[in-house]
């Protein structure tokens, strides 16, 4: 099965009711992780890197992992996620990822369309399908400030104009996700905006919509996490029935990040707990590889419904 864009993959995830994950990987062992996830459910799967995951692992290894990737029995895309200049994108383009981001969503909207539409110029000559935002999606994560006291939702009035201008491919919209592990205030209940999810699909029918910002942070692996030495007793994510929900509306791919670092922290610092007289990095970095393989299939086969779904 060669390493493909998100086309076909969201095509099928449209009719069929059901959303592909994108799981932010930062170094190869998240990769690893993903992967034999999405393999053992027999599921397609996103494997995402922010510029700063990028920087991590190093550009000039990407081909390596593009080879990988070709090898996967599963459909695989290698996206950029939240690639803040053309130049960027237009090199992961360059590097053999499948689909890029560009998020120029802090510009005002006319702005948003001439950066957006360069980079789909780009890509699209070269086979690769690009994503945009509209609104803001709140909270940190790494270069990605927003100010969310406002609540900037996506306005559904603007997605026709933006997504044929653009032509992008598929389209980020904000309903009250947000990036990182704190999404809401303790004590509050978790909303997100489903009038404006229906609204946006309305105008856009059979059009592919992303949400970003969509870890649930579970119990079970925060729990583990403060029983080890963690210090995130007040993290809330989005619960998993409204992401089940929205994977049945034109929501096609759901970005997770944050969950995976809360499991792999979690599991790693259990490993050394348990085994202060191992010094192998293997040990630890074993245990955090299969906490990450656990909490993808079961995104995979309970939230997101992708399981089996890699014909
Ligand atoms: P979380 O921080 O909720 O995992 O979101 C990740 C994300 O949206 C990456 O773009």
């Amino acid at each position: 099965m060669p390493l493909v864009t998100t086309k076909e993959m969201f095509k099928k995830a449209y009719e069929g009711k059901y959303a592909i994950g994108a799981f932010n990987a930062n170094n190869v062992d998240t990769i690893k992780a993903i992967l034999a996830a999405a393999e053992e459910v027999k599921s397609p799967v996103i494997i995402a890197l922010s510029s700063g995951a990028l920087s991590f692992v190093g550009e000039e290894y990407i081909p390596g992992v593009v080879e990988v990737l070709k090898k996967a029995t599963v459909p695989v895309a290698l996206h950029l996620d939240h690639g803040k200049k053309v130049e960027l994108c237009k090199r992961c383009v360059d590097l053999g990822f499948t689909s890029v981001m560009i998020d120029a969503s802090s510009e005002e909207f006319n702005k948003n369309i001439e950066i957006t539409k360069e980079v789909v110029d780009y890509a699209h000559a070269h086979g690769v399908v690009v994503e945009s935002e509209l609104g803001a999606i709140a909270g940190i994560e790494e270069d990605v400030q927003v100010d969310d006291k406002y609540g900037h939702f996506t306005h559904p009035d603007d997605v026709v104009e933006f997504a044929t201008k653009t032509g992008i491919d598929s389209l980020a919209i904000a309903i009250g996700t947000a990036h990182g592990a704190y999404k809401f205030k303790p004590g509050t209940k978790p909303q997100l905006r489903f009038d404006i999810l229906e609204e946006c699909e309305q105008k856009l029918p059979g059009f592919p919509l992303v949400l970003h910002g969509s870890s649930s942070v579970p119990k079970s692996s925060l729990d583990l996490l403060n029983q080890y030495g963690g210090k995130m007793p007040e993290a809330i994510g989005i619960p998993e029935p409204m992401l089940n929900e929205a994977s049945k509306h034109a929501v096609c791919k759901i970005n997770v990040g944050t969950d995976l670092q809360v499991a792999y922290t979690g599991a790693v610092r259990k490993s050394l707990a348990e085994h202060p007289e191992n010094p192998d990095m293997r040990k630890f970095s074993q245990a955090g590889m299969d906490a990450i393989k656990a909490l993808v299939e079961d995104k995979m086969k309970n939230v997101f419904c992708s399981a089996g779904k890699a014909e």
